[in-house]
């Protein structure tokens, strides 16, 4: 089914990946570069919070400017994890080469690249960054 999914380029990799989003046939339907606040990057990643790397993922992720887009495509949440490749990029370069962390990664937390892990989360990550996005006209409320 044509799906959306949120993606976020990592403050660790900005400027290398958008030439690859349009190569991987995604059409971008939002797009906005921001920095996260604490409270938003712990609110990104709440499934995480109880996970001993959570206060290095939040201090990494507000460190700098993130890109966050909504990706469009037919299957687009499995697309763009296969584009990504695995979250460990060692295991990344083992298992796929081509992928983004494999490529642009430098280690296990700053690995490049987010992707929803299903459409629910998708709506509620592109939720979070862009707020209500009117499906007419592409327009977020904030
Ligand atoms: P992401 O796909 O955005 O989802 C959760 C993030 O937590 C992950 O990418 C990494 O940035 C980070 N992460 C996952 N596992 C670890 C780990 N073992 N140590 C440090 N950071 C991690």
């Amino acid at each position: 089914p044509h799906e959306e999914t949120l993606a976020v380029i990592k403050p660790d990799a900005m400027g290398e990946h958008k030439a690859e989003v349009e190569a991987g046939g995604f059409t971008v339907t939002q797009m906005k570069e921001m920095v996260l606040s604490r409270e938003m990057a712990e609110q990104f990643y709440k499934e995480h919070q109880s996970k001993p790397f959570f206060n290095q993922l939040v201090d990494f992720m507000c460190r700098g400017p993130c890109l966050m887009l909504i990706l469009s495509k037919v299957n687009a949440v499995e697309e763009w994890r296969a584009m990504m490749g695995p979250t460990d990029p060692a295991e990344a370069r083992n298992m796929a080469a081509n992928s983004l962390r494999a490529r642009f990664a430098k280690d296990i937390l700053q690995n490049s690249v987010h992707g929803s892990s299903d459409c629910q989360h998708a709506r509620d990550k592109i939720h979070l960054i862009f707020g209500e996005v009117d499906p007419e006209t592409g327009a977020d409320s904030q």
